[in-house]
Parts: structure tokens; C-alpha cells; sequence
């Protein structure tokens, strides 16, 4: 989604700046990207459709400036433009905003301006700030305070950067429920929307709060203020703990397929330290506070969307088998709206590899009062949901840049089979068999990524279908799930996840040659069941391509194609099922010629609802 990027400093870098740090948004997907910079007192800009490297293009070599603001933007209204691409202006430009999420109160806002004879140019909602500022600036003592005024009359979600030819020794920024962080330098500041757009600076941050602006001078220092309550704020900074190196490409022909090679490290990273094998035990420092509460859980709300949402359904299983506490999965964006029984003795679970994400915040946000314990498995440091949760266990899987989630799931579902085990006392008599399994997995990863070659001509055989049904029992259920989104969102082949049991219900109508199921089939108490299933999508004429344990013979016989994993326990079998699918789906996009890391459409962090 839309990115931010603003920097201020007493040396004349901060288009470079700018620039590099919208490069480093770029994951989170865009459309458009642009820049205004202070010459002087007068606020130059320049905007793009397509890539940033289209912005650095244009500017050339020889510019130069102390104070810039940057935006990557995924359009929500208005389409893919120049005039809607930010920063975004008042009439005479002497004021100029980048702006990530919703001014929901927008179009009362832009009548309002009109009235007062306010011309828009755009078909923004983020237009109404700058012209807000304009006229709160006509009856304010200082520029800060027609900035703060203008804030107050916003709704909705927003991390901005002004900056304005008022002030060229300024950077304003804000937020409400949209990332934004402060990077804190010698001589310089830097804000943006994630750790990541700073790291080239700095590593010493301090993450803002809703309700909070930021004024930030050349000469580095900065003030913060809570608008809502009109109180200065003082923060210390953090100091971020990632190894820049991680977040490059290396040699891997797209993130994704990077990322998913990262799995045996993300398996083991996921446990490391949190297992002992030779002594059964384990260790979760991140809920160690919440120990006493956590006995008094009697149900628990898993929320999330997507893949982690997915994750969230393994849990389900997972935490209901081995801890034997009931477990109810909903997606977030449904959660918030809902009307249900909640009790102090549930305890809410979010789960979100960006921590970033508008409907998993909106969710925790809803239960705020109702004294509940918020419980977090989030992958990036520092995030909001991160921030925001009593308690919780990071997925330390490192950066994920490609659009499509692969290793934060298989990190999620590791953590979620911690915390079952944890929340089980030891109890269960899954407890030494799991881990020695997640002690084994990795080695287990790396036997099927090391089917890349197999895997990359199945993709080809496959990619020409229109349609394609996902199917699983059990745990292998949310991977049917999980392996449909995964195959939708890279390659755009119309995929449904389904429990197998459900084809008799509707689905199985679908089925012909033209329609071909990808079936798992792992060893698993229910596997009969799910060769009946095989053999009747067999009867219709279908393909069925299966992943199966090793050594199944019986399936040889029933499915055109068989993708083989390791034998694992049914409990641990996602995370191997994942991979598999990950890796088919990568070869089907690129088999299709498609955008692996950023596929039409999507955005890594969806910070707006
Ligand atoms: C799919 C995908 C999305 C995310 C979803 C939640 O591959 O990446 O479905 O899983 O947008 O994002 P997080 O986990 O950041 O809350």
C-alpha cells in the first residue's frame, strides 16, 4: 500500500534520501510514486506514474535539497494518474502533503473548501489536507497550529508528511492508525512508513502513536505532540535490531522464491531458543508476563486476514488438540462488525506478519475495554500490533518482501504449535513428539526445496488451466485454503480451497477435464477418506495432481501427479504442505511470465480497511 517518506537534514541529501527510501517501500506495492522538495522557499515537485526509478529519472543527478517528502501510491481514489499521484498541494503550492490511508470524512470536507472557493485538481481524498492546512492557516498564529487544527478535523487513517515554504527548516508528520516511524540521526531526521525506508540512515527509531505529529528541524532535533490531548510527548528512541543485508534479493531470481528457500532457517529461527529437546521443554519469554491470565483462558479468538488468517485455522486445530482450549478463527474485517458474547476469560489472538494491518488493529482495537488479555504473533519488530498486544511471540522469520506470504506462515504456524505446546502444560501426549519434530523439520524442508526441478515441470504442465480446487481433511484443510489464495494472487488462475468432505455438497459439479484438484493427501488418520474424494473427482474425468507422504504408493495409482514430502506428524504436516505449494505456485506465475513479488492489484500491507 501507499508508502511515506520525509527527511530533513542539515547536509543537502534529502532527495537521495527520499528516493532511496521510497525504493525501499516499493515491496509494499505501488502505482505511482512522487516527491516535493524545498528550494529554497519555494517547494518543487515531481510525480510519476509507474516506478520510482522513473522519479529518479526525471530529477537527475544535480538536485539538491535539505528537506524532502516522498510518496509511493496504490491507488484507492482515483485512478493511476499524475494528478492523483501525491504530493498534494494548496492552491498558491506553498504547502505540500504525502499521505498514506483514508481521510473517511473526505467529501464533506471537500464541499465544505469548495464552498470557501478551495479548487481541487485531484480525485484524492488527501487533497483536503493540504487545502484544510491553507485555511486554518489564514486565522493561526503559526503554521503548526493550522497543521494541529487541520488534524483535528480529520477521520479515518493517516501517516503524513508535510512540509511547507513557510517553514523550509520544518518536516511536519502525523499519524492515526497508519504506520509511521522516526528515524533519528546525527544532523538529520527521517520518517516513514516502516523501519525499513530508514535503515540507510539510522538504525535509532522511535515509533509514533495515534494522535501524534512530529516537528523535526534541520539540525536534527524534533518535537512530539499529542494533538488529541494536547500534551508534548517524550519518547526515547529504540534501536532496531535487523541486518540490512537480509532484505536484499541475493541471487534469487524474485523475493519469493528467496524467501520461500528461507523456510529451513525460518523454522529453525521460529524455535530457536524457545525448545529443548533433550530436556522437553519450552520457553516463551514474550508470554512470560502473562502466565497467571493465560490459566484462566477458557477460549480463545484467533484474528487475522489472508495467510495469516489461514495460519490462524492450523492454530485452531493445533491449540484445540494439544491444549484442549476451544479456539474460534475469524477474519478480522468481519470481527470488528460483529456483535458477539465476550468474555474477560477469552483472550483475542492476532496474528499478522506486518503488524500493520488495518483490520487485525481495528479488531484489537474493539475489545480494548472489554478487559480481555490481546495476544500477538507478529513478524515485524516494533509494529503496531506489536506494540499494541499485552503479550505475544515474535515470528523472527526476518523482512518479507514479496506480496505473497510464504515464510511469515510457515513461521506463524511454527509459533502457533509453540504456543499450543505451551498453553498445554506439557500435558498432552503430543508434547515430546512435537518437538522432536519441529527439531527435525528443517532438514525436512530443505529435501523438498530440493525438488525445484520437478516442481518447476509440474508448473508448466499445470499453468494453462483457468481453474483449479485445492483440497484437504484436517490440518490439510487450511492448506487447501492457503494453497488456492497462493496460487490466485501470483499466477491469477481462478483456485478454490475446500474441504474435501464438502465436494459431494456443491463443488465436485465443477469438476471436468478442464478443472484439475490439487489434493493432499499426507498420512493422516483421514486419508482414506480423502482417496474416495480422489476417486470420485477421478470418475468426472479430473485431474488430480496429489502431495502425498512418501513412500504412499496407493497414490501413484490414483492421482495423474504426485508432489512427495517427508513423513511428518499430521500436526507438523502444514508446514511441509506449505512449502510444496508455495513452490508450485511460484513456478505457475513464472511459468505464466507474471510479476511474482508484486502481483496486480495487491499490496503488502494493507493499512487501510
Ligand atoms: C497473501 C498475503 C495476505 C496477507 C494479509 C495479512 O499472500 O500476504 O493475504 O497475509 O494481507 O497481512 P498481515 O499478515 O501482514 O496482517
Amino acid at each position: 500500500m501507499c508508502g511515506i517518506v520525509g527527511y530533513i537534514g542539515s547536509q543537502q541529501r534529502a532527495i537521495d534520501a527520499v528516493l532511496n527510501g521510497l525504493t525501499a517501500l516499493e515491496y509494499r506495492g505501488y502505482d505511482s510514486a512522487g516527491i516535493a522538495f524545498l528550494d529554497g522557499e519555494t517547494i518543487i515537485t515531481n510525480k510519476q506514474v509507474g516506478r520510482v526509478q522513473a522519479l529518479r529519472d526525471a530529477l537527475g543527478d544535480d538536485k539538491t535539497a535539505m528537506t524532502a517528502i516522498g510518496h509511493t501510491r496504490w491507488a484507492t481514489h482515483g485512478g493511476v494518474t499524475i494528478k492523483n499521484a501525491h504530493p498534494h498541494y494548496n492552491s498558491d503550492q506553498t504547502i505540500a502533503v504525502v499521505h498514506n490511508g483514508i481521510i473517511e470524512n473526505h467529501v464533506e470536507l471537500r464541499n465544505s473548501l469548495r464552498a470557501q472557493g478551495y479548487i481541487f485538481v485531484s480525485d484524492t481524498d488527501t487533497e483536503v489536507v493540504s487545502h484544510l492546512i491553507d485555511l486554518y492557516r489564514r486565522s493561526s498564529k503559526t503554521f503548526q497550529e493550522a497543521f494541529e487544527q487541520a488534524l483535528g478535523q480529520l477521520r479515518g487513517a493517516y501517516a503524513l508528511g508535510v512540509i511547507t515554504a513557510e517553514e523550509p527548516d520544518v518536516l511536519y508528520a502525523a499519524r492515526l492508525s497508519s504506520p509511521l516511524v522516526l528515524g533519528v540521526g546525527d544532523g538529520m531526521c527521517i520518517v516513514a512508513s516502516d523501519p525499513s525506508a530508514v535503515m540507510e540512515h539510522t538504525r535509532r527509531v522511535v515509533y509514533l502513536n495515534d494522535y501524534e505529529f512530529i516537528r523535526a528541524e534541520r539540525d536534527g532535533t524534533y518535537h512530539i505532540k499529542d494533538f488529541k490531548h494536547s500534551l508534548p510527548v517524550s519518547r526515547k528512541a529504540e534501536v532496531l535490531d535487523y541486518d540490512a543485508t537480509k532484505a536484499g534479493k541475493g541471487d534469487y531470481a524474485h523475493f519469493m522464491l528467496k524467501e520461500i528457500y528461507e523456510a529451513p532457517y525460518t523454522l529453525r529461527s521460529a524455535t530457536l531458543g524457545r525448545i529443548r529437546v533433550e530436556s522437553s521443554t519450552t520457553k516463551l519469554g514474550g508470554l512470560e508476563n502473562v502466565t497467571s491470565q493465560l490459566r484462566y483462558i477458557d477460549r480463545l479468538v484467533i484474528v487475522a486476514c489472508g495467510t495469516s488468517y489461514y495460519a490462524g485455522l492450523v492454530g485452531e486445530y493445533l491449540i484445540e488438540e494439544i491444549a484442549g482450549i476451544p479456539v474460534e478463527v475469524q477474519l478480522a474485517s468481519e470481527f470488528k462488525y460483529r456483535n458477539e458474547p465476550f468474555s474477560r476469560s477469552t483472550a483475542l489472538l492476532a496474528i499478522s506478519q506486518s503488524g500493520e494491518t488495518a483490520d487485525t488493529i481495528a479488531a484489537l482495537k474493539k475489545v480494548e475495554d472489554y478487559g480481555c488479555l490481546r495476544l500477538g504473533v507478529v513478524n515485524t519488530v516494533g509494529s503496531t500490533i506489536a506494540r499494541m498486544t499485552d503479550a505475544g511471540v515474535y515470528c523472527h522469520a526476518g523482512p518479507e518482501q514479496a506480496v505473497a506470504s510464504t515464510k511469515a506462515f510457515i513461521a506463524q504456524v511454527t509459533v502457533l504449535t509453540l504456543i499450543a505446546l505451551h498453553l498445554s502444560n506439557g500435558a498432552s501426549k503430543l508434547y515430546r513428539p512435537l518437538l522432536a519434530e519441529l527439531d527435525a523439520l528443517p532438514k525436512k524442508a530443505e529435501t523438498i526445496l530440493a525438488q525445484a526441478a520437478s516442481m518447476k515441470r509440474l508448473a508448466k504442465k499445470y499453468a494453462h488451466y483457468r481453474d483449479f480446487m485445492f483440497l484437504g481433511r484436517g490440518y490439510g484443510y487450511p492448506c487447501a485454503l492457503e494453497g488456492a489464495l497462493k496460487l490466485k494472487e501470483t499466477s491469477y488462475i481462478h483456485a478454490e480451497g475446500y474441504a474435501a468432505g464438502e465436494m459431494k455438497h456443491g463443488p465436485l459439479a465443477m469438476i471436468d477435464p478442464d478443472f484439475p484438484t490439487f489434493a493432499i493427501a499426507t498420512h493422516s488418520p483421514l486419508l482414506e477418506k480423502t482417496y474416495s474424494n480422489i476417486e470420485e473427482i477421478r470418475a468426472r474425468q479430473g485431474k488430480v495432481l496429489a502431495i502425498a507422504t512418501e513412500g504412499n504408493e496407493t497414490i501413484a495409482r490414483l492421482a495423474d501427479d504426485v508432489i512427495y514430502i517427508p513423513e511428518t506428524l499430521d500436526q507438523t504436516s502444514p508446514l511441509l504442505v506449505a512449502i510444496a505449494m508455495q513452490l508450485f505456485s511460484y513456478y505457475v506465475a513464472v511459468t505464466k511470465g507474471y510479476d511474482v513479488d508484486r502481483p496486480r492489484n495487491l499490496a503488502k500491507s494493507v493499512t487501510v480497511e
